[in-house]
This record gives C-alpha cells, sequence and structure tokens, in this order.
C-alpha cells in the first residue's frame, strides 16, 4: 500500500486493500477459539466478558490508552481491533478533520468491527498484517496497540513494533497496553501464570521482558515512560519518536 496510502482516502484503502494477507498460523493454531470463528465472535463480543477477563480492568486501560491520544486534527492508527469496544470508542473521539485507521489481520474482526463504527471520511478498516503495514514511513501522528503484543510470538512483537514505529510521524507518538508481571505480592500472579500459560503461551514474555527489549537496536526514543496497573498485571509504555 506504501505511495498509495499517503493522502489516507478511503478510496486509496479499498484500492489497496485488494491483496489480503494470508491469516498467521498462530491465530489459527492457538486462538482459533476467540478471533477467527464466526461462533467464536458471537459468543466473546460481550463488553462484559473481556471487563472479567481483564479482572474489571477494561474501562480504567481503556481510558488510560484513550488519555494518551490527541484528540484534534491528527491522523491515529490502532494495530488490531476484536470485538469493537476499544475501536468504538477510539472512533467517538476523532475529531472532524482527524483520521483514525484500524487495521486487523482477520477479515471476520474487521467486519464485526465496521458494523460498530461510523465509517465515512474519518474511520477506515484494513486487513493487514501487523508486521507489515500497508502504510507508507511517516504517515500518522499516533499509533496504540491495546493486547496484542501478548498473544504473539516474539518475532511479531519486533515486527510490529517496528513497524509502529516506522508509520509513526518525527514526535509522533506510540502508546501500548498489554500484560506485565504481576508483583509477588499480587495473589493474581499465582492463579494468572498456569491460566496464561495453558491459553496464551507467548503472553509470559511480557513477564519476563520489557517492551523495550523488542524495540529495533538502533532505535533511540524522545521519550520512553511506563507506568503498572492493577498490581503489577498491567502496563502501558508511552513512546515519543
Ligand atoms: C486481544 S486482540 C487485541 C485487542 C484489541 N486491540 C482491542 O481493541 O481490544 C487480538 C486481535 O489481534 C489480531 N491480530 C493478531 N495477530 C495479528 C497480526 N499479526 N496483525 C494484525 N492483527 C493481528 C487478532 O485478529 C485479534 O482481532
Amino acid at each position: 500500500m506504501n505511495k498509495l496510502l499517503e493522502s489516507h482516502s478511503h478510496e486509496d484503502i479499498n484500492i489497496a486493500s485488494t491483496w489480503s494477507p494470508p491469516i498467521p498460523a498462530y491465530l489459527e493454531d492457538i486462538y482459533w477459539w476467540t478471533y477467527t470463528r464466526p461462533y467464536a465472535i458471537a459468543f466473546w463480543d460481550r463488553e462484559w466478558l473481556v471487563n472479567l477477563i481483564l479482572f474489571g480492568n477494561f474501562v480504567r486501560l481503556r481510558d488510560s490508552a484513550m488519555n494518551e491520544l490527541e484528540t484534534g486534527i491528527c491522523s491515529t492508527l490502532q494495530i488490531s481491533c476484536v470485538y469493537g469496544d476499544f475501536s468504538s470508542k477510539l472512533a467517538q473521539r476523532v475529531a472532524k478533520n482527524g483520521s483514525l485507521d484500524i487495521v486487523d489481520v482477520v477479515p471476520i474482526q474487521l467486519d464485526n468491527v465496521r458494523r460498530k463504527l461510523p465509517i465515512g471520511d474519518r474511520v477506515h478498516t484494513v486487513q493487514c498484517d501487523a508486521t507489515k503495514l500497508k502504510f507508507s514511513d511517516a504517515s500518522y501522528d499516533q499509533v496504540v496497540i491495546f493486547f496484542l503484543l501478548h498473544e504473539v510470538p516474539a518475532s511479531v512483537k519486533e515486527k510490529t513494533l517496528s513497524e509502529a514505529l516506522r508509520v509513526l510521524k518525527p514526535g509522533g507518538k506510540l502508546v501500548i497496553v498489554d500484560y506485565h508481571q504481576p508483583s509477588i505480592f499480587n495473589p493474581l500472579r499465582y492463579l494468572l501464570h498456569p491460566l496464561l500459560k495453558l491459553l496464551e503461551p507467548f503472553s509470559l514474555d511480557m513477564w519476563k521482558q520489557s517492551i523495550e527489549s523488542w524495540l529495533p537496536k538502533e532505535f533511540v526514543p524522545a521519550e520512553y515512560t511506563k507506568s503498572t496497573f492493577f498490581g503489577g498485571v498491567y502496563q502501558k509504555v508511552v513512546i515519543r519518536v
């Protein structure tokens, strides 16, 4: 999509979206029961259920990410959607002359989110793999990655972060919210470990390594801030390019 997307027009996105990336093997192998089957979406597409999985922290984490994002005239990219509640809230905040592009690699996730969005001049959905974004360098003011990194293998974490940084304009902001290693005094640490190991095998990487460790080696952030939530179970990292 490279040069094609520079204007960010809806038409450009449709033309460039004609090539569909394959669904990554880890999604079909591990997460078919949550993301890639229509019945999975019908079951999981409930904000209260997502909130339950996050121990009641969905709104707090969502709003914490939102608070880092500008609402003025700016271009925003959300890398991965799922069930749409984060995306619909983000879409409500897009200014009149701003834009929001939402990507996901699973077409039925995008179909589902589209039903909830005011699709038009300002909000677009694009099927694409986070490791190979269909956008030109330096085309967004801000990029948000909400609970994607823990689900993907380390090589995908690295490529996703590298792509997010590539598409950001100089001075742009990357906001990441995801799992983190809970404090040793947090009882959830002992409950979550076996659950995550069983259901989301790549997520324990987030316990062992910092997000910084998956950034491109040559990248030097202008700003890097990290905060944790709920006794260390979750983290928010904000990177200024
Ligand atoms: C837990 S969700 C991410 C949460 C989401 N950001 C939100 O708004 O709540 C996982 C989503 O990531 C998508 N996904 C997984 N791997 C991807 C990749 N390599 N590129 C793009 N999307 C991906 C899945 O299809 C699924 O919709």
